[in-house]
Order: C-alpha cells, then structure tokens, then sequence
C-alpha cells in the first residue's frame, strides 16, 4: 500500500451489526496516469490490493463499529449501505467521506461478488438479522471499465444521440457483463444519453485475467463518430503491485 492512495470500503449496517464488502478502488480522473479533470469514476477495481486485511479490521473496529454504536446511542440508528473514501496516510487510514449509499463505479465490481439472494440481505437490514445471515463474497476479481462521450466531463452535448456499435456482440463475451448508464434503447439499436455511457466489467481470477476480459469486451465497443473514449490503464496500481 502506499502513502496517500484512495480506497472505498463499504459496510452494509442493520443498525446494529454490520458486513464489511469487498474492496474497490475507482479511478477519478479522465486520462490514463491518474491525469485530466475528475469525473464520477471512470474504472474500479475489486478487491484492490491498496489495503490489506489488518487495515480491513481496523477500519472495522476503529471506524465502521463506533460510528454504529454512536449512531445508536443517539437514537439514530443506520441501516443501509455506508461507504467509506479512505485514504492511507502515514499515520493510518483517513476518511475522505462517507456516504450512504453504494458508489459507482464501485457497485458494478462488488454486487455481482456476492453469493446471495440481494433481495434477502436488503430484509435482513431492514429487521435487523444481519448476525443471523449469511453475505459471502466471492473469490474473483472484477475490473470495470466506463465507456465515456469523448469531451465528458466537460461538454459532450455533440455525442449525445450518437448510436452505439457492438454492445450486444460484447455482451456474449464469457465473464463479462455489461452494465448501461447513459444509454437509450430504440428497437435492437443503442443511443448515448450521457457521459458515462456504460461500464464493461470484466472478471476472473487474477487481476491480469480480469483486465484482459474487459478490454478484449471493450475493443468490440465504439460510437458513432469515434466518440467512444475509455482509459487504457484502469487496475494500474494492482498491477504495480505484483512487479
Ligand atoms: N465512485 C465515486 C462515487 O460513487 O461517489
């Protein structure tokens, strides 16, 4: 792990007790190298290797099971999805904010891991029998990449309406699953409606193999014009980490 890299944790919490997810880490800027203005994520990785499971229990004991006893202990109970932006600093882990819900890119790598009916854990919040049920995640790492409007974020108004070519053919791609955002559906046809315009995952055992799934899916995607623009590096950090 390094100094200063960001991480999202998220907590499923019947106001009581709680289960820690998966690890993601997303990829805010636009341009390969972490470079370029911010975006609501264009690429997420999961798990991520930036923090390791004894920051994974610290977080727990440190963050995640005093915030839900003071949120009791003030008649406030949270129930839901708690989403931690943490950054490692020198001196440990730094909240760079919470949020109630899940992120995205973020919930596109972590929900397809979980090996349960959702529908069951969401009533298990909502009676407080989190204790009682069982949320396991799976082994596999996922990468997902975001098919963008060229100019998104700033103006891509000239995309929008713009048709969208081989979505349907990635989408037969074993391991990969395709996820809309910005998308409109006319018939068999697909049309830009946004800047993120969908997310390619890609998943496998490792994260080469997890790479490789989605940019094999991503190479068969364009829009209409040359207007589709991807990163080319999304899962740099945890393919470092192997070297
Ligand atoms: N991935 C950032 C967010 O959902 O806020």
């Amino acid at each position: 792990a390094l100094i200063g890299e960001e991480f999202s944790l998220f907590a499923i919490c019947d106001g009581e007790d709680f289960v820690v997810a998966k690890s993601a880490q997303d990829h805010k800027t636009i341009y390969d190298g972490d470079k370029g203005p911010n975006t609501g994520g264009v690429g997420s990785v999961a798990p991520t290797g930036a923090i390791d499971d004894l920051i994974i229990h610290n977080i727990e004991q440190e963050i995640f099971k005093p915030l839900l006893k003071g949120m009791k202990k003030e008649g406030r109970p949270y129930k839901g999805i708690l989403y931690l932006g943490g950054m490692l600093a020198r001196d440990g882990v730094k909240i760079i904010e919470f949020n109630c819900r899940w992120g995205d890119p973020e919930a596109e790598v972590i929900l397809p891991s979980i090996k349960a009916d959702y529908l069951d854990i969401v009533e298990a919040v909502r009676s407080q029998q989190l204790k009682k049920t069982r949320v396991l995640f799976d082994k596999k790492v996922r990468v997902s990449i975001a098919g963008c409007s060229k100019g998104y974020p700033g103006d891509y108004s000239k995309v929008l309406g713009k048709e969208i070519y081989g979505l349907t053919k990635a989408m037969k791609l074993p391991d990969v699953t395709i996820f809309g955002s910005g998308i409109k559906r006319s018939g068999k046809k697909f049309f830009v409606t946004g800047g993120r315009v969908f997310h390619v995952v890609g998943e496998g055992k490792s994260i080469l193999d997890a790479i490789k799934k989605a940019y094999q899916a991503m190479a068969l995607i364009s829009i209409e014009g040359g207007n589709l623009h991807y990163r080319k590096d999304i899962g740099w950090r945890d393919i470092e980490r192997l070297k």
